[in-house]
């Protein structure tokens, strides 16, 4: 038997580490990327990820949960960790023995964290989350200055960094009012004489929309991944990581009038040759591209015709000429000159390009391909400040203490249902 599955999606780590460089070329020379590989690498594979961008000298790696840190940590990935969201009580010790570093997305964290490094006998390093109008996780910027002294103050805690995160990148105006809200609390910390010595807000589309968010740290997931190429407009865009292929498992030719499928839901409009594709929706081709989706065979688009099932789907191949079963079969990425991205399954799936990857099943086995980080990829490495009690030299100018006063409290504007700022 073969060993390769009939689903395989092949993982371009070249594409990754000139994606990480085409960031760094973009970040100030200060700024060092953590890159998040949650999800299982937003379902590209954790490990392999995860190693390729150590291997390029990435400075810290974020995590969804303490499951995933312990994954790479066993994986021999000795990389800073970082817990972008919420510890649940219960992964607690795991995530101290591990040595990750966790996001404190709650007041009452404080003094559990406290509790169990004093339990272990370590400081622990820990990040706080400030909620500026995401309203999922952190606390409020009203109080966080309150809550970073009493993380600076705790013997058994290192204050290492303070982040938040922006609900909705694409709308200036709200945007602006969440980094006018963080660099207020930075202000105030600083005026505290608190100074967290790694500051964060920016992901992927703040880096070219909101430069001034780039402090200490971008967290980046998907320009490492090329996911939104479509939307980089005239900057040079990352390239997409994933190519998912199958094979053609069966070829038929079918009359005129030849209803295919579960709920004959598609008719066939002329006598057609159609290929049955061993990828269904337990695989992540969605059931949404039901008589809507496209592949690639022969670097020609065929449309599928009926609806996906859970392990097959059905395209239409009548134009492409000498289609042979066992063909390669592209669902996302390139045959010939054209290719297929995840932004063009999600519009056809009423989703988001993210979910895309994120979707892919167990059975779908991943490959590496290309070639290692390029010299000047590492040589491009930023290193976070080591000394955590420091405060960078890289805090912005108009954050330095000379150019404070301090402000009043900032009110929270009221927001529409869609997430658009009414004001
Ligand atoms: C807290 C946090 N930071 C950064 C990211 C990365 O975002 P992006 O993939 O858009 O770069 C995510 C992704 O969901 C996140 O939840």
């Amino acid at each position: 038997m073969s060993s390769r599955r009939r689903v395989w999606a092949e993982i371009d780590v070249r594409a990754l580490c000139d994606n990480l460089t085409l960031a760094r070329a973009r970040l100030p020379s200060h700024t060092a990327v953590l890159g998040v590989v949650k999800a299982d690498a937003y379902g590209h594979g954790a490990v392999p990820i995860s190693r390729a961008l150590a291997g390029a000298g990435i400075s810290m790696l974020g995590v969804g949960d303490a499951h995933e840190a312990i994954e790479l940590r066993e994986a021999g990935i000795d990389t800073s960790i970082l817990v972008l969201g919420a510890s649940l009580e219960s992964e607690i010790p795991a995530l101290i023995r591990h040595r990750v570093v966790p996001s404190i997305h709650s007041p009452d964290r404080i003094a559990t964290f406290a509790a169990a490094a004093r339990n272990a006998g370590v400081r622990l390093p820990v990040h706080l989350l400030i909620d500026t109008g995401m309203s999922r996780l952190g606390v409020t910027p009203e109080r966080a200055i309150e809550h970073l002294s009493a993380i600076a103050n705790e013997p058994a805690l290192v204050l290492a960094g303070v982040g938040t995160h922006l609900a909705s990148p694409d709308q200036q105006a709200f945007s602006r009012e969440q980094i006018a809200r963080f660099e207020s609390v930075l202000r105030g910390a600083i005026i505290a004489g608190v100074r967290p010595p790694v500051v964060h807000i920016a992901n992927s589309i703040p880096l070219d929309r909101y430069p001034e968010t780039c402090h200490d740290m971008v967290r980046l997931g998907g320009f490492l991944y090329g996911l939104r190429p479509e939307a980089c407009g005239n900057i040079e865009a990352p390239r997409p990581v994933l190519s998912l292929r199958t094979e053609v498992a069966y070829l038929r030719d079918h009359p005129a009038g030849t209803a295919i499928g579960y709920g004959g839901s598609y008719v066939t409009h002329r006598p057609s040759r159609l290929a049955t594709l061993p990828v269904g929706y337990h695989d992540g081709f969605p059931h949404a591209l039901s008589n809507r989706g496209e592949v690639l065979v022969r670097g020609k688009r065929a449309p599928v015709v009926g609806l996906v099932t859970m392990d097959y789907v059905c395209v239409d191949v009548t134009e492409i000429p000498d289609v042979a079963t066992g063909e390669m079969v592209t669902i996302l990425g390139k045959d010939g000159d054209d290719t297929i991205l995840a932004g063009d399954v999600a519009r056809w799936a009423g989703t988001i390009p993210y979910e895309i990857p994120c979707r892919l099943g167990p059975r779908v086995e991943r490959f590496t391909v290309g070639a290692s980080p390029t010299v000047e990829t590492q040589l491009a490495a930023r290193q976070l400040p080591r000394d955590l009690d420091r405060w960078p030299s890289t805090v912005p100018q108009h954050l330095k203490p000379q150019h404070l006063k301090p402000q009043g409290r900032e009110g929270s504007a009221p927001r529409n249902v869609k997430g658009n700022p009414t004001g």
